[in-house]
């Protein structure tokens, strides 16, 4: 073992699947509104991922599988063959740059949506709005109430996931990541406060979980458990998501999903002393890639390295790391050798187009590089 290896448990290759990855760095997914309006990736996103190809696994960010799936303006889509061949040219540009596998996460808005950016009247599993104002073209509004989802919308949903899964493997990527987190459909469907049905979707735990559950079966179906990662957030609060069953729910999400072989499951808010998150660990059989909970007004100065490296020694496989590799496109390179971090810079708006805050954050200069 070389004496980098034993020092940073961070930068040991690890293994994927079939995927030998450089490292156990895992860029976290993170939409960033730079896509064309009808959700085209462009090629200033694929200078901004190749940026960071040395990254152990790049989790590009969310991805609409339909139309009224959009969230916000300039988000990425996965629903046509433009969109196809968008992110095809950035896969690309991540292997020429001798990048290694990257997933797509799949991402329906559900009621995290607006008339204003799909065309469309949301739908989610009960009329029940977002209590939160929602960012349009125009400014942010206040949310719509959604349609509550028929069985027809469910079916043709879980569908378009699988359709979108098969595009993402045309255009390179090595598999999705079905996402059930941050107040998003799927999660929608998962918490009690957004779930009213008295169908077989809602009420009981065995009820709410089915949706996720039909989505990764589909999404198996189409491409293979090998290409197939799930992403949860149990207990987060984002979009009024309220997990008041988190602690049974989730061991309960997992034990129906965790015999498939998936690729790996993504815990967005871990926190490695909290019972949930060992419960998690110990019923998940495969690779689990945990991302740690980082101050939020601002990335520590070690980059996250500390949280990662407590979260792996409580079993975590991989770490993602979602503002660290933002302001930082060589964050790899920085943690191995322990040069500064670029903080997020505030006043480079996140969610807007153009390079400013995206693809200009600086990397080491090359003769600090050893
Ligand atoms: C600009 C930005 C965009 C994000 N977009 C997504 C997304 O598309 N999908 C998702 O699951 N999480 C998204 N997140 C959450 C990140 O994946 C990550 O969980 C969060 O930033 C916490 O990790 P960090 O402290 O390392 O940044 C986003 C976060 C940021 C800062």
């Amino acid at each position: 073992m070389t004496f980098e290896a034993t020092t940073f448990p961070l930068l040991v290759p690890a293994r994927l699947g079939a995927h030998a990855l450089a490292n156990r760095l895992v860029m976290a997914p993170m939409t960033r509104n730079r896509a064309e309006a009808d959700g085209t990736a462009t090629p200033l996103m694929a200078e901004y991922y190749a940026q960071r190809a040395s990254a152990g696994l790049i989790i590009a960010e969310a991805s609409t599988p339909n139309a009224v799936g959009q969230t916000y303006p300039n988000i990425t889509a996965l629903h046509t063959d433009a969109h196809t061949a968008g992110w095809r040219q950035v896969t690309k540009a991540v292997q020429a740059a001798g990048g290694g596998p990257m997933f797509l996460q799949i991402q329906h808005g559900g009621r995290v949506g607006h008339p204003d950016n799909s065309g469309l009247t949301p739908i989610a599993p009960s009329p029940i709005p977002l209590p939160e104002t929602i960012h349009t073209p125009t400014g942010r509004q206040a949310a719509v109430t959604p349609r509550e989802m028929t069985a027809e919308d469910i079916r043709n949903t879980v569908r378009d996931f699988a359709a979108a899964a098969r595009r993402a493997v045309d255009a390179g990527f090595a598999g999705v990541e079905v996402h059930s987190a941050n107040g998003y459909l799927l999660h929608q469907f998962l918490a009690p406060n957004t779930n009213h049905r008295i169908d077989a979707y809602g009420g009981s735990i065995e009820n709410r979980i089915r949706f996720t559950t039909e989505v990764i079966d589909a999404v198996i179906a189409e491409i293979g458990a090998h290409r197939t990662g799930l992403r949860i957030s149990p207990g987060n609060t984002v979009n009024g998501i309220t997990d008041t069953d988190a602690n049974l729910l989730y061991p309960a999400l997992l034990e129906a999903n965790g015999d498939k072989d998936l690729a790996y499951l993504h815990l967005a808010f871990a926190t490695p002393a909290q019972a949930l998150f060992n419960r998690l660990r110990d019923i998940w059989p495969g690779t689990l890639i945990a991302n740690p909970v980082l101050p939020a007004d601002q990335i520590p100065a070690d980059g996250g390295k500390d949280a990662a490296e407590r979260l792996m020694a409580a079993g975590a496989d991989l770490i993602a790391l979602g503002r660290p590799f933002l302001a930082n496109p060589d964050l790899v390179q920085r943690l191995r050798t322990g040069a500064p971090v670029n903080p997020v810079r505030a006043k480079y708006a996140m969610y807007t187009g153009g390079p400013t805050g995206y693809t200009d954050y600086p990397v080491l200069a090359a003769h600090n590089c050893p």
